[in-house]
């Protein structure tokens, strides 16, 4: 007797991703998809999203900076003393500010609104939206 192969069909077999939402201050939106676990950076710089992430999600270079609406701050683990002294370096950073290495997504984050803030933007060379 041949062994029985089970082919599901169904649209639930097609895995959904998660979504970001990212706006730079031009403008320009980007839709990276998202996975529990991974950290907002490395989901960013994966999609080839023009953030510089200079130290590679030590939290210590603070080029990773983004400002998250108000909307969305509950969802979020409320900084640590680490992240907070380093968003203080920042020129201009206020209360919506992170740092998207500090981030790690969850469920409940599908969709999350970020902008990334110029002083964390890699200059524009051939980058895409998307
Ligand atoms: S990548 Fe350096 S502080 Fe986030």
């Amino acid at each position: 007797m041949a062994p029985s192969v089970h082919i599901q069909t169904s649209a639930a077999a097609v895995p959904e991703f998660m979504r970001l939402n990212v706006n730079l201050t031009d403008g320009t939106r980007f839709h990276p998809e998202a996975a529990a676990g991974f950290r907002v950076m490395e989901l960013m710089r994966a999609y080839g999203l023009p953030i510089k992430a200079e130290c590679g999600g030590a939290g210590v270079c603070a080029t990773c900076h983004v400002r998250v609406p108000s909307a969305w701050q509950h969802l979020l683990p409320p900084p640590s003393d680490e992240e907070l002294a380093k968003l203080d370096e920042i020129p201009g950073a206020d209360d919506h500010s992170r740092l998207a290495c500090q981030l790690v997504m969850t469920d409940d984050l599908d969709g999350l609104e970020l902008e990334l803030q110029p002083d964390s933007l890699i200059p524009q060379t051939n980058w895409v939206a998307g």
